[in-house]
């Protein structure tokens, strides 16, 4: 390394923090306690955490000189023996405020009614035995919010093999795993052989989990298509139709319940979710768990017929992608993006079960970073 020192960029200190050049020419402002806090020797190369607590320094940190020294800043710091060797490109990644580069923040792709023959299959025990096919099974949801697995094997074990390769099983109040058939007593219209208009699962959960897993087991009775819409795609579109009710939905929260003799779930929701960038993420939307809206009834004037819109035209074929699951199959979905449904089926005709699981997006988008990134601490 060729290390000398530049006086052109010599580095400017002030009261609170020091200007700097970098690559870009320009000077750049950086706070001595970031400094400080951020300094290399603050991270544990084992545990891979900061062990640096700066709750513990007696002073502000203040350095008694700083100078660019080959590719890296050097802070000498006044009141502790440390001196401080700050890599520029550091300072470069952070020189503008900002979220860190994220590998998984990938732009989402809207589907429509006609996906049905592109939406991405995955083989489960190929998903098993490599990562690069789950990398590309990942990618799928971040982008698309859906797949398909096939030639998953017929056990109640395979369901969580699967799942636990992009996360750990989330419980719901359902508990792990809940089975979807048709029950005597059912406690929610899933287990009835009606039609299930189109819905995320478990809105009243303060945070409802993010990936839904169904493994289709049997499916050999007349009808119970089922039914999917991308959340994405119809937000967008009617953020364009009715910006007006676009906005009401994704600002203003309605409250979700699940109410039974023992349990008495509620939340509140927008039904439009927005990520980081004001980009439509996701949607919240269940008629059988929307609580009796208790918004002022002014504004219901205007809620309601934009709410009615905009389930309208989520039942809009140009949205419906509609099949017959196979057994054998799983479906895997963004819980937060994809709507779900099925048609009526008749009970008596055959048998239908699906198990089903979920998994949350935080855990699967971590799962991708560590397969597609070098990450800060990889030796
Ligand atoms: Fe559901």
């Amino acid at each position: 390394m060729n290390v000398m020192t530049n006086p052109i960029s010599a580095p400017v200190l002030k009261e609170r923090g020091l200007d700097v050049v970098l690559a870009d020419g320009q000077s750049h402002y950086f706070n001595y306690y970031w400094l400080r806090d951020n300094c290399p020797s603050s991270f544990s190369s084992t545990t891979r955490e900061r062990s640096f607590d700066i709750f513990h320094l007696e002073d502000a940190p203040t350095p008694i000189t700083a100078e660019v020294t080959g590719d890296a800043l050097e802070i000498v710091w006044s009141g502790e023996d440390h001196v401080t060797q700050f890599p520029l490109s550091l300072l470069e990644t952070y020189a503008t405020a900002g979220p860190r580069q994220d590998p998984a923040d990938l732009p989402r792709e809207a589907w429509f009614g006609d996906h049905f023959p592109n939406v991405p299959r995955f083989s489960q025990p190929e998903l098993v035995a490599d990562p690069q096919v789950r990398r590309k099974w990942i990618e799928a949801m971040l982008v698309e919010g859906f797949a398909i697995l096939t030639d998953m094997p017929d056990s109640d074990a395979a369901l969580t093999e699967t799942a636990k390769l992009i996360g750990e099983v989330r419980p719901t109040f359902f508990g792990d795993y809940f089975d979807v058939k048709t029950y005597i007593n059912p406690t929610n219209t899933a287990y009835t052989s009606a039609a299930l208009e189109l819905h995320t699962d478990t809105p009243a959960e303060e945070h409802a989990p993010g990936i839904q897993f169904l493994h289709c087991r049997a499916n050999s009775v007349q009808g119970g298509e089922s039914l999917y819409a991308d959340g994405v795609a119809v937000a967008n579109d009617f953020r364009q139709r009715d910006p007006e009710g676009f906005k009401l939905l994704s600002e203003v929260s309605v409250p979700f319940y699940c109410e039974h003799d023992d349990y008495d779930m509620r939340s509140r929701q927008t039904v439009i979710e927005l990520d980081q960038h004001g980009a439509v993420s996701g949607l919240t939307i269940s008629q059988h768990m929307l609580d009796i809206i208790d918004l002022d009834q002014e504004l219901l004037d205007r809620y309601y017929p934009a709410f009615c819109r905009f389930g309208r035209m989520l039942q809009e074929d140009k949205y419906m992608m509609h099949f017959l699951m196979q057994a054998g199959e799983c479906m895997v979905f963004d819980n937060h993006r994809i709507v779900h449904g099925r048609a009526a089926y008749s009970a008596t005709s055959g048998d239908r079960y699906l198990r089903g699981c979920y998994t949350d997006r935080a855990e699967m988008r971590s799962v991708y970073r560590a397969l597609v990134s070098e990450g800060r601490f990889k030796a």
